[in-house]
């Protein structure tokens, strides 16, 4: 593959969220997980974990989940500054739930071992702390997730599959951790919702010169 290729395969990638009816096959989603596990992470610790749920009734269970803790947020009073814009996340929380495949994606703690040391630092030296801190800001076991869901979106754009890459559904964080029966020491980080789709969105990116700057 030449980088015309790759920036085709990058650039027209789009987050779906209308799915056909049909069924994505075990063998196009367990490709699709070992590929995004080859994505950089942490250490290559690896303290990743991947939920693949085709279950329709435990996806709407998820889905009724998440959009219960959205009515209760809604409802609250001081959602009324802005009611417009909260009811129509409110409106639009659980549209997920008529995805073929939904897939949890969970990550353990990554500690390095300057982690350890500043642990055991932490209560007595304000240095320390405020290094942990910083460390604690960027978490290695985050973002080492989120590379292997980039991969993932671009190897299910690849096979022709449409998906979203969803955070919003961690306000119901426990309940889905509790239907999932996730790992212990497991933190869901996001969901992704994935099928055959059915829409084309169209997206644009800001040029890359507003946000790019080079230090000569
Ligand atoms: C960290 C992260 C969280 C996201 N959370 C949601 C979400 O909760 N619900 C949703 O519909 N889309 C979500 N998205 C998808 C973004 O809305 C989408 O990537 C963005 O609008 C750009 O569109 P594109 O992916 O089609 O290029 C999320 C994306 C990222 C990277």
């Amino acid at each position: 593959m030449n980088v015309r290729d790759l920036e085709k395969l990058i650039k027209g990638r789009r987050s779906v969220r209308r799915w056909k009816k049909n069924e994505v096959s075990d063998e196009l989603l367990t490709k699709a997980v070992e590929l995004a596990t080859w994505a950089p992470n942490g250490g290559n610790y690896q303290g990743w974990h991947f939920i693949v749920v085709k279950r329709k009734e435990m996806i709407e269970k998820i889905a009724d989940a998440v959009q219960s803790v959205s009515d209760k947020i809604a409802s609250w009073p001081e959602a009324t500054p802005w009611q417009e814009d909260v009811n129509r996340y409110q409106k639009n929380a659980s549209f997920f739930r008529n995805a073929p495949v939904c897939i949890g994606v969970l990550s353990g703690a990554y500690q390095s071992p300057m982690d350890k040391v500043l642990v055991a630092r932490e209560s007595f030296d304000p240095e320390a702390r405020e290094i942990l801190e910083f460390r604690r800001s960027a978490p290695t076991g985050l973002q080492s997730g989120a590379a292997a869901v980039t991969t993932m979106l671009l190897v299910f754009h690849q096979m022709g599959l449409g998906a979203v890459w969803m955070v919003s559904p961690i306000q119901a964080k426990k309940e889905i951790e509790n239907l999932l029966k996730s790992p212990p020491n497991m933190n869901l980080i996001c969901l992704i919702a994935v099928g055959y789709p059915d829409e084309s969105p169209q997206k644009d990116r800001k040029p890359v010169d507003e946000v790019l700057e080079f230090v000569r």
